[in-house]
């Protein structure tokens, strides 16, 4: 500590004095350290892990809902990279050595937090968790780098002695901290206790642990977790006596809010019950995480929640009372791992548990190894919407076991999970349901990249091309559906037994690895040129006995052939047509047809609304027999689309019709509730309005909150009969809503309507 003060104290004096001319040589002898090159940032991070590579976090995490702050402890283990790469020790130069001291420099990413010092491995107790006497302090400093502050934060520069595999570092969050909401009670489901919970993906690890946040690099982790009271900055022990309200407010509330009132869960397996420690009144939750995981996948929650079991291996974590509804909506979880084990591999990490979070996470899912993050908006009373549980299951494959190795090959975690997903809904619901599922996936493709072929067609390639943009910009149908129907068309042309081989092997090859779209290719072309000489050998023999059975109705091409196909998937811009071998693949739903006579049925049964015309539609010549939510989805999105095939708006009237036989405004599912929403802002048709509103002020799942900021951007309003924009009356009703619902946002929402508000990104964490 005492050695690093000095250090950059002279360091600062020395610039201060030399004067700006000579700035970066100030202290250019010891540069380019501390903050005086700028490193560079390479797929979004400042990690050299070509030189190090973290292998082991073993922390002490100190959660304190008073300060909206973790205090960490972590012990990091080391690789050098000669060894991983079996190189002699020096035999290659290292990129980053202070020339004055030798020292190897190991550069982690962070951001939103403070760093309190850093120490050489063996200094932390391991029993008492505080540091030992005489710990060796190290080296450190925050670094300059090449990209977005706000967004990547500064590389964090220690120096390493050469003999050290081990270090230990001392940090404090931020309250802005981008990866970490601190909720109020009021924010909660049962609205008695603070509610903490983390995003990380794709890069917000790194404000809350510093490390090497890039999906290549995995690394094992045990944990160490306790909640503190009390606004006072603790030690790693988290001594203290006398713990006042855990939110500070003891006074003001009957029951104090004590530390023993929370649990905690990581992306880790649980030890044990909480066991109580040495200081009173306190308990520490273990945690070990013994697969390597990238840092996206770090995770911590810490609440007033309950767990019940779901079958020999799941189990959901929920508030109290929203437990028993939690655990009758997932009641088939336990099938559904049973499923994707038996088509795709052992699952991996134990057991599969969801917690399910407060109204206001970012996403529908998240899925944190061990423990899946979901929003409560899954939970619609008649289990219609678990397929989202299918998806964060299935990345216990496709992302987890087998992750991208950088976010441009984000479509091989999202793609390659919207396939399982769709596989295990099949599975365990029939073909007609998973077709719905499909139906609808590609309707929302179709809406993307309606407007990204005139805006970004490249951002429409399967394959990203991201530099320094956030990552978070790759996250769009594109990876998500357009992959998976890249993935169908796969599986359509060489027959699913022969695909879910191919499936397997992936897995299986490239297990607790990473994976690029190139060496996906490659083992495409290996595959594909394996099916052709097969499907040659069976065609000759099945041929000797009259009659030719392939894999499908027509014979494969060669790769030379279909690997132009297959590129237009990947490096090309939109969708294939359908006809074509490697082109779209066939897609129908029954059910959907069904619906769509309804839609025509109601269309008809009034005139498109034009001047001196209209006679509304009616609502009462809609059959709605044996609807589920998925057919409710499909009929609000095919209400876009007027009798005469154009895109048009309901009138108020229709809307009006609708909504007296249907209750859509009234309507406790959120998917359907958000699509009504936009419909409503769309026709102008305001009794919806004030639950739109109270939906934006309580809801803050990002797939929602965006369709409906953006139609009230493209509003209109009816003057005389007829829609005429009204855009800044709009944009203001949308700033007002967001303004006031922004404080009850995670940061990763936040951040998304203010881009489209256009209003000022504020703050560390990009607020
Ligand atoms: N891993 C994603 C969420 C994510 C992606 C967060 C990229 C941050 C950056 C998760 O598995 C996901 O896809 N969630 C979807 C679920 C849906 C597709 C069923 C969501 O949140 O809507
Ligand atoms: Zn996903």
């Amino acid at each position: 500590m005492e050695k690093l003060h000095g250090f950059r104290r002279v360091c600062l004096l020395g610039v201060m004095l030399l004067g700006t001319a000579i700035q970066g040589w100030g202290c250019g002898v010891r540069s380019p350290y501390f903050g005086e090159g700028s490193q560079l940032l390479t797929n979004h991070s400042y990690a050299n892990d070509g030189e190090f590579l973290i292998t082991h976090m073993d922390m002490r995490l100190a959660v304190n809902f008073v300060d909206k702050t973790i205090e960490g402890w972590i012990e990091y283990s080391l690789m050098h990279a000669y060894l991983r790469d079996n190189r002699k020790p020096g035999s290659v130069p290292p990129y980053h050595v202070n020339p004055i001291t030798g020292n190897h420099v190991l550069l982690l990413d962070h951001r939103d937090m403070d760093i309190l010092g850093v120490y050489a491995g063996g200094s932390l107790d391991k029993k008492t968790g505080v540091l030992k006497k005489g710990a060796k302090g190290l080296l450190y400093g925050a670094g300059v780098g090449d990209g977005d502050t706000l967004l990547y934060g500064k590389p964090l520069e220690i120096e390493v002695p050469r003999s050290q595999s081990k270090i230990v570092i001392h940090y404090k969050t931020r309250p802005s901290a981008g990866a970490l909401q601190w909720l109020s009670p009021a924010q909660t489901y049962d609205q008695t206790h603070p509610f903490l919970f983390s995003q990380s993906q794709s890069i917000l690890a790194r404000t809350w642990i510093p490390l090497q946040d890039k999906p290549s690099v995995r690394f094992t982790y045990s944990a160490q977790v306790r909640v503190v009271c009390g606004a006072t900055s603790v030690g790693a022990a988290g001594v203290r006596t006398g713990a006042a309200d855990c939110i500070g407010v003891s006074d003001l509330v009957d029951a104090p809010i004590k530390p023993t009132d929370f649990n905690v869960v990581m992306s880790a397996v649980k030890l044990g019950n909480p066991e109580g420690d040495i200081v009173t009144d306190n308990k520490v939750h273990r945690f070990e995480q013994k697969k390597p995981i990238p840092s996206y996948l770090m995770a911590i929650a810490v609440g007033s929640f309950g767990y019940q079991s779901l079958g020999k291996n799941t189990g959901v974590y929920a508030e109290h009372k929203l437990l028993p509804k939690a655990a009758w909506e997932f009641a088939d979880l336990q099938k559904m791992v049973d499923a994707a084990g038996e088509m795709f591999g052992e699952y991996a990490w134990g057991d599969y548990n969801v917690l399910v979070l407060p109204p206001s996470f970012p996403f529908g899912g998240m899925e944190n190894p061990v423990v899946t993050f979901a929003t409560p908006t899954i939970i619609a009373g008649d289990r219609s919407l678990v397929s989202l549980l299918a998806h964060e299951l299935a990345h216990s494959w496709s992302g987890n076991l087998v992750t991208n190795r950088t976010w441009d090959d984000f479509w091989l975690n999202e793609g390659f999970t919207v396939y399982v997903e769709s596989r295990i809904m099949e599975k365990l619901y029939g073909q007609n349901y998973a077709d719905m599922l499909r139906v609808l996936g590609k309707g929302e493709l179709d809406k993307t990249l309606g407007w990204m072929l005139k805006e970004a067609p490249e951002d429409s390639h399967l394959r990203l091309n991201l530099g320094k943009r956030d990552p978070d910009e790759g996250l769009t149908d594109i990876a998500y559906e357009k992959g998976r129907f890249f993935l169908m068309m796969l599986e359509q042309l060489y027959g699913r037994t022969a695909f879910d081989q191919f499936l397997n092997g992936h897995f299986t090859k490239y297990a607790f690895g990473t994976v690029t779209t190139d060496l996906f290719l490659a083992d495409l072309k290996a595959f594909h040129e394996q099916q052709v000489g097969a499907s040659a050998m069976e065609s000759t023999a099945t041929s000797a006995q009259g009659s030719v059975v392939g894999h499908t109705s027509s014979p494969l091409p060669a790769w030379r052939d279909f690997e132009p196909r297959v590129l237009a998937w990947i490096d090309g811009p939109g969708l294939p047509g359908v006809q074509a071998v490697g082109g779209f693949p066939k897609l129908e739903s029954q059910e959907f047809s069904r619906v769509e006579q309804q839609v025509a049925k109601f269309l008809l049964s009034g005139e498109p609304l034009h001047p001196g015309s209209s006679v509304p539609c009616n609502a009462s010549v809609i059959d709605t027999s044996g609807f589920t939510t998925h057919h409710w989805l499909h009929m609000l999105r095919q209400l876009h689309t007027r009798s005469d095939g154009l895109p048009g708006r309901l009138s108020r009237e229709e809307m009006a019709g609708l909504d007296a036989r249907f209750h859509f405004t009234q309507t406790q599912n959120a998917e359907i509730a958000c699509d009504w929403f936009v419909l409503s802002i769309q026709s102008d048709y305001r009794p919806a309005y004030q639950a739109m509103h109270d939906f934006l002020l309580r809801v803050g799942r990002r797939k929602f909150l965006m369709p409906i900021y953006e139609a009230l951007l493209a509003q209109h309003v009816v003057i005389d009969g007829k829609y005429v924009p009204a855009f800044a009356q709009g944009k203001e009703m949308a700033t007002e809503i967001f303004l006031q619902a922004e404080p009850g946002y995670h940061s990763v929402a936040a951040r998304s309507l203010r881009e489209l508000l256009a209003l000022a990104l504020t703050g560390g964490s990009g607020r």
